[in-house]
């Protein structure tokens, strides 16, 4: 048994998140963390809000709230929306815990006995029309790296570079627009990261399993120089982190809070200590996951995350580990998505374009969203949602090719015989043929599930289920019958097996459809299957089960165009 910890990038509390970034870390972890407990390994699957910083104070105060009441409601509707599409966090924590208060606190502490903060008298962009300095995303401009014209004062979306406010070409206040801008002084602390250089530079060689996406913008930004600036951990904003030594005040940070992007990733860390309390275990428990000398040498330790998340994950976060001396669980491997594009354009939370999570659960069941984002992962490039598309495959793969496997064989058998697994004859070369497949078919399929190459293990799980499909057509139980019902019972005694087998096997895909047929075919202990030709006798001559309900409606075309033409547009 493996113990695996893994965690999805914290979504921004700032409002409710669309498909896009749904598919980009919290669902493939989700699929990851379901298919490992699936395996008998133990989990601890880890997800939080990450509530500080700029976008968090500019959304609250859009919202017309104090910043801790509207980041305490966002937490709230995040966290029901997450059970919607069914994501199974063994705890959905919250940056601004008590616990990541005191670990944030704790590493910058850290950080500045080992000599790696410096205090700097910083140029800050003021806005005199606003009457305060620009931080992060209260400013806007031009990236200075690829000429993006909406680059944000910590980031540019387009090329993924870290910048600095003072960075951006042509700079305008995110708050009024204004370009009456002026550079201050103001002091702050810098993590001196130049200095972790070789650290990182092997630590990172040393990750040989990284998908290329990874390990392709860690190694530009590390090598670029410019990834591993020294880099400001603290922002002149009331909501945050106050800027602490340990447990002791800082002098000359009074007032200070740690940059966003300092605490952040800590919130994994704290996040398993919030999991803990919630549920009445010790500080041994988490730390079992987290502290290398307290148990955690031997857990297999999964990130996921979109692309523009990779810098932060491989070179900030390390570093603020590595700097900190202290024994704690490094990512093992770090798995990275590209964009989901929305029918022509990006999906864009700032602009409303696209299907945002909530929306999507009101149109159709999790499994339908779910089936379709994860078997077109943005793995390799870039994908796109159209609703062609989408109705297309949801139609074939779960209505026409599971839905209908399904149906078919178990209200054949309830009218042939009775909803009972039937008695009599026996298998023979097609079967064993299919079995043989499935054997092969299995295999890799958990291979791509390892190796969490999300599409991949989708298509397989589709030729697992067409296999069925095909076999129902070549043996025909239903002409069989008429001249050979004993025959037509061993196949269909089969294909009721097979329905069992799907289900556990796409549970990790579809959890609402898999329970239900679990349930209807009264196989809810089922296990993983291994061997193939065992598996598919778990459901004895005799067992009775009950004809599932309909288990995939089609998408009907009327559907399909009215809901292209309702989200045209912006949200409102
Ligand atoms: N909130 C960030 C985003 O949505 C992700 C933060 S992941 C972290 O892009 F844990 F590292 F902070
Ligand atoms: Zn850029």
């Amino acid at each position: 048994m493996t113990r695996h910890l893994i965690t999805s990038a914290i979504p921004y509390i700032n409002g409710i998140k669309h498909l896009g970034n749904l598919i980009g870390s919290q669902l493939p972890a989700d699929l990851f963390a379901r298919y490992q407990r699936a395996r008998g390994n133990e989990v601890l699957f880890l997800c939080a809000t990450d509530e500080h910083g700029t976008p968090a104070e500019l959304a609250a105060a859009k919202a017309g709230k104090p910043v801790d009441e509207y980041c305490a409601e966002m937490h709230a509707v995040q966290a029901r929306i997450a059970e919607g599409f069914r994501l199974s966090f063994d705890h959905f924590g919250r940056s601004s815990s008590p616990q990541n208060h005191a670990l944030t606190q704790h590493f910058a502490g850290r950080l500045q006995e080992a000599g790696l903060i410096k205090e700097v008298s910083e140029k800050q962009v003021y806005s005199n029309t606003d009457g305060r300095f620009l931080p992060d995303r209260y400013i806007e401009g031009t990236c200075p790296n690829c000429a993006y014209d909406k680059a944000r004062g910590d980031q540019c979306e387009n090329c993924t570079k870290q910048l600095d406010p003072t960075d951006l070409v042509e700079p305008r206040s995110a708050i009024s627009g204004s370009t009456d801008l002026e550079v201050r002084e103001t002091k702050h602390l810098f993590l001196r990261q130049s200095e972790l250089k070789d650290d990182l530079n092997a630590w990172i060689d040393s990750k040989k399993d990284w998908p290329i996406l990874t390990t392709s913008i860690a190694k530009k930004w590390l090598h670029d120089g410019d990834g591993l600036r020294d880099r400001g951990i603290t922002r002149d904003l009331h909501w945050g982190i106050p800027v602490k030594n340990g447990t002791k005040d800082w002098p000359g940070m009074e007032g200070k809070v740690f940059y966003v992007w300092f605490d952040a990733p800590i919130e994994y860390i704290a996040c398993a200590g919030e999991w803990a309390a919630a549920n009445g275990l010790s500080d041994a428990d988490w730390e079992s996951w987290w502290r290398t000398d307290k148990g955690a040498h031997d857990v297999q330790y999964t990130q996921f995350m979109g692309k523009d998340n990779v810098p932060f994950h491989t070179l900030s976060f390390p570093a603020t580990i590595l700097g900190s001396g202290e024994p704690w669980k490094m990512v093992d491997h770090l798995k990275s998505f590209n964009y989901l594009n929305y029918d022509g354009g990006q999906f864009s939370t700032s602009q409303g374009r696209g299907i945002f999570m909530d929306q999507a659960l009101e149109l159709l069941p999790p499994d339908y969203w779910r089936w379709w984002l994860l078997s077109h992962a943005p793995e390799s490039s870039d994908s796109e949602f159209t609703w062609e598309n989408f109705q297309q495959s949801v139609n074939k793969d779960l209505a026409d090719v599971l839905g209908n496997f399904v149906s078919r064989v178990t209200k054949f058998c309830r009218s042939k015989f009775d909803e009972t697994v039937p008695a009599g004859g026996a298998y023979g070369d097609v079967e064993n043929a299919l079995i043989a497949d499935l054997q092969k078919r299995l295999g890799q399929y958990q291979e791509h599930m390892d190796a969490i190459e999300v599409r991949k293990a989708a298509a397989e799980l589709r030729a697992i289920w067409t296999a069925g499909n095909e076999y129902l057509q070549t043996v025909a139980p239903w002409s069989t019958f008429k001249e050979d019902p004993e025959q037509a019972a061993a196949q269909i005694r089969l294909a009721l097996n097979l329905v069992a087998f799907y289900a556990t096997l796409s549970a990790p895909f579809i959890p609402d459809a898999s329970a239900t047929l679990l349930e209807t075919m009264n196989a809810t202990d089922a296990a993983w299957p291994t061997d193939v030709a065992a598996s598919l006798g778990q459901l004895p001559v005799g067992h009775a089960f009950t004809v599932p309900e309909v288990s995939f409606a089609k998408i009907s075309d009327e559907q399909r165009e009215d809901w292209q033409e309702r989200f045209a547009g912006q949200r409102a």
